[in-house]
């Protein structure tokens, strides 16, 4: 078999496996980039029957999945463990991992180490990582380890204690031209894609028209060429959420009022009924005779 059996080399339309060149050419063709996180193989395989383009394993998941406070104390082990299963889930979406806390801040040689793990290990197809200037040099080793890289920049919450809290980015003249060198650089380096999150609309707009490369948007406003929302926001697993998340259901009351009703049929005894019960066959009858 060739490898050029595997991956489309042309094409596009829904249901063609999304890629770094397709994703890129959708900026170009004003066609907006959905994405989603997700951190298992269900919620993988269910972002990918609904078209989603990108599936990122944020490292959100210390917060949604592992009930930390912030993102700082995951784990390359943790990280690698939910990408494989997301990775089982996940056929024509983009795949991306998140590089956690610590995993690319001490040398770039660690970076690109782990990097690859996601690559390797994971079956990721990219990594996204945060901050601007001083992650330049790392993008481009990366780059040249051929591992494309998605950039992260605005509110990035692994500088959560850097910035004293969740709070929105960019707002003084300074920090504008400070996150517009940032996302130059992180382009100049080779990222593919540029997370803005928790920026003013307008700084996202321009952006958004300087660079060639796609932003993805959080809490950027609607000009960005993607938008990417976390699972559990979106989906109202949890209570409350920032301003700018949009609850397209609530899957928490559903699961709520599901898990009530069951624990009440339960105590009742009407749950399981006859039809739910499997039944001895005619030979061995007279051991029925009970029921
Ligand atoms: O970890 C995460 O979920 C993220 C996205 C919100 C961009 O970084």
């Amino acid at each position: 078999m060739s490898v050029w059996n595997s991956g489309s080399a042309s094409g596009g339309g829904a249901s063609s496996k999304v890629t770094i060149p397709s994703l890129v050419a959708q900026k170009a063709q004003g066609h907006k980039i959905s994405a989603v996180t997700a951190y298992d193989v269900s919620a993988g395989r269910l972002a990918d029957e609904a078209g989603l383009d990108v599936v990122l394993v944020g490292d959100s998941l210390a917060m949604t999945m592992l009930g930390h406070e912030n993102t700082l104390s995951v784990t390359m082990d943790e990280m690698l463990m939910l990408t494989r299963a997301v990775r089982r889930g996940v056929k024509r979406a983009l795949l991306v991992a998140d590089m956690p806390y610590g995993s690319y801040q001490m040398d770039e040689g660690d970076g690109v180490k782990n990097a690859l793990r996601f690559i390797k290990e994971a079956g990721a197809e990219a990594v996204k990582l945060e901050g601007g200037r001083a992650r330049a040099e790392l993008v481009r080793r990366l780059v040249e380890a051929e591992i494309p890289v998605m950039g992260h920049i605005g509110l990035t919450p692994q500088a959560v204690n850097r910035m004293g809290g969740y709070k929105v980015q960019a707002r003084t003249q300074e920090a504008v031209e400070k996150i517009q060198e940032d996302a130059h650089l992180l382009s100049g380096a080779g990222c593919f894609a540029v997370v803005l999150e928790g920026i003013p609309r307008e700084v996202a707009a321009q952006l958004t028209a300087e660079l060639t490369v796609p932003t993805i948007g959080i809490g950027a406003g609607p000009e960005c060429d993607g938008q990417i929302l976390v699972w559990h926001d979106l989906l109202g697993i949890n209570a409350g959420g920032a301003k700018f998340v949009r609850r397209f259901a609530e899957v928490g009351s559903v699961v709520r009022e599901a898990l009530e009703q069951y624990r009440v049929e339960v105590e009742a005894g009407t749950f399981p009924n006859d039809a739910e019960s499997y039944h001895l066959p005619r030979a061995v009858r007279p051991l029925a005779g009970a029921f």
